[in-house]
């Protein structure tokens, strides 16, 4: 998705922003720009099809100086990538602007603009609110009072930042619908649509809300809501350390971060179990109050958060015996639902920022559901601030965009709030004890996992040439099947689909022949012989099957069987350990295949538009 920066300072910015926009590459985009207002109160602009580094050769041969500057990585929305409509856009010479989000009325509005003179140059949605804001300056003679004048006439979601070479001391930004970060610096202050983004200049941030529009100048950060009133955003403090955001020894962020998996899975249950039980004040003061009323579950997620949403439908469902319903974001806020009563209203998200699950929560505040429960990975983000109640996932920052320690930590989280809502629901204190006794054990054996990198390297060599692939899982580790074929997919490009094994005869079995790799998650739980039956039925076609199996599930290799012997788990956190040995299977394929695993074609890691 589109990134922002933007900087106010007494020395030149061109560094600043350059650095910053390297930062949100990992979102996804497809040109880069930056404009500056120079010593003589000139706009100086430069916009590159590709990557920040085609921009960053343009700026070395043109240097574009000054104090004040907004730089942008545009991921196409409306028009197709190319230089002429990569950000900051333009009305005349002297007013420059960025955007993230989308403009619906922007059609309506470009006609009145062009029979009001104003020229258009490029396809964006984003040069109708230049040439409305340049409008209002004509008439109010002040940038402040023109953007907000502008806002009024805006339908959509946007973040803004916008400068004027008749005010070359400020720059003023806004935001609706899509995120933006003030980073407070001492003399100089910088705004950006992600905080990585100014890690380098500061680590003391004010999160705009909803409405707001700000004033940023060196010495100064004013800020109104949206009723015009002034309003103090308080000041947090960046929690990672600035290098949780390089690869360090690591090829790839992804790698890194299923690596990191261990750590941040602990992490994210320190502080919420005892050594046989979960403290529920952990999850908040009202936690124990909301639990004991708690008689359904809606989750409401996309992507990867979706599937973690699937599984813990499973824990929920059979540790606390309350009924869970679990739909994507994009396909829940545009249907009509029944609520039931004392139904609470459950989001995941990793960035916290995903339109279709912001939406979906900003309905259901609306809607009469009992609370908003948020499980999220990046403070301060929208999703943190408008929930009821937040549980932390402790990743850090999540670079790559596939996730993946994303994922695993949602699962521990989710399992954490599953025994504390199944402790309001009788759960016995001694299987409460036998499960976070398996929680406990969860880094070790990930790492355990890990150890088996090398083998999964070797097996990924006979996905290179395959076009097609099937992923099959049975109970709770059918998510983890999906998980894996959503991480093959975006990452090499191999078509990869996912069903629960019992399905198989239903239909994909017809696909099935020595051109499709057959990959199964087998854990040693009730439904091992179930399974062990729906791989014959795959052997017997011909197929090729790659299994990673418990190593008391009684699977072994043979011809036609891979088998990958995974230490054994406990059955509820065996999702946990299983989805790991996928991601890395996904990596080295990509690898193999010379994709760009980091961020791969088309895709943004945070999607901050519908
Ligand atoms: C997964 O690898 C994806 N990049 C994607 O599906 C992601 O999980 C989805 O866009 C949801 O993002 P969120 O967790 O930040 O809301």
């Amino acid at each position: 998705m589109c990134g922002i920066v933007g900087a106010v300072s007494e020395r030149d910015v061109q560094g600043i922003l350059l650095e910053g926009l390297r930062r949100l590459e990992y979102r996804g985009y497809d040109s880069a720009g930056m404009a500056v207002i120079d010593g003589d109160h000139q706009v100086q602009r430069a916009r590159e099809l590709g990557k920040v580094a085609a921009l960053s050769d343009a700026i070395d041969a043109n240097p574009l100086d000054g104090q004040l500057g907004i730089a942008h990585t545009r991921w196409a929305t409306h028009g197709e990538p190319s230089q002429l409509n990569a950000h900051p856009h333009m009305s005349g010479d002297r007013l420059a602007i960025v955007h993230n989000g989308i403009i619906e009325n922007y059609q309506d509005l470009r006609e009145e603009l062009k029979a009001d003179g104003f020229t258009f140059t490029s396809q964006t949605d984003t040069e109708v609110v230049a040439h409305l804001i340049e409008k209002n300056y004509r008439a109010v003679g002040d940038l402040y009072d023109a953007v907000k004048a502008a806002i009024t006439r805006l339908r959509g979601a946007y973040a803004l930042a916008v400068i004027h070479a008749d005010e070359p001391d400020h720059m003023v930004v806004c935001r609706e619908g899509s995120p933006l970060v003030v980073g407070v610096g001492i003399g100089e202050n910088f705004i950006a649509s992600d905080q990585l983004a100014l890690l380098p200049v500061t680590d003391r941030f004010m999160f705009l809300e909803e409405g707001d529009i700000a004033d940023i100048r060196k010495e100064k950060v004013s800020i109104h809501d949206r009723e015009g009133t002034p309003v103090e955003r308080k000041i947090t403090r960046f929690e990672h350390g600035a290098d949780s955001v390089d690869k360090g020894e690591y090829r790839h962020f992804m790698l890194k971060e299923i690596y990191e998996q261990p750590r941040v899975v602990k992490a994210t249950m320190e502080g919420r179990l005892t050594d046989s039980s979960v403290l529920e004040q952990a999850l908040g003061t009202d936690a124990a109050d909301l639990l004991e009323n708690v008689r359904h579950v809606q989750i409401i997620a996309c992507g990867t958060s979706y599937h973690a949403g699937m599984v813990a439908r499973y824990w929920i469902e059979e540790l606390a015996g309350v009924p869970c319903s679990v739909e994507v974001a994009s396909e829940y806020r545009y249907r009509k639902h029944v609520i039931q009563p004392d139904t609470l209203f459950l989001c995941i998200s990793q960035s916290g920022e995903t339109a279709d699950t912001l939406a979906a929560l900003r309905q259901a505040k609306e809607a009469g559901f009992r609370a908003a429960l948020a499980i999220c990975n990046v403070p301060g983000s929208s999703l943190v601030r408008e929930s009821d109640l937040v549980i932390m996932t402790q990743a850090g920052p999540e670079i790559g965009v596939a996730s993946t320690k994303a994922f695993t930590t949602q699962l521990t989280a989710l399992l954490i709030f599953t025994l504390a809502l199944a402790r309001h629901n009788g759960l016995a204190p001694e299987k409460e004890a036998e499960i976070v006794k398996a929680i406990h054990l969860v880094p070790g054996q990930v790492n355990d996992v890990l150890a088996l990198d090398g083998e999964i390297e070797e097996l990924s060599k006979a996905f290179m040439d395959k076009n097609h692939s099937l992923f099959l899982g049975r109970g709770s580790q059918f998510p983890v099947a999906m998980e894996g074929a959503l991480k093959l997919k975006e990452i090499s490009y191999i078509h990869a689909e996912a069903y629960p094994a019992g399905e198989l005869k239903h239909g994909p079995l017809a696909l099935v022949d020595s051109e499709m790799p057959v990959v199964t998650v087998a854990p040693n739980n009730d439904l091992v012989e179930k399974l062990k039956s729906n791989l014959e039925e795959v052997r017997a076609r011909g197929g090729e099957l790659f299994v990673f199996a418990d190593k008391e599930a009684g699977v072994k290799s043979e011809e036609g069987i891979h088998v990958m012997q995974i230490p054994s788990v406990h059955e509820i956190t065996a999702p946990i350990v299983y989805t790991v040995p996928l991601q890395l299977l996904s990596y080295h394929v990509a690898v193999l295949k010379g994709t760009d695993v980091d961020q791969p074609r088309n895709l943004a890691k945070s999607v901050t538009v519908e």
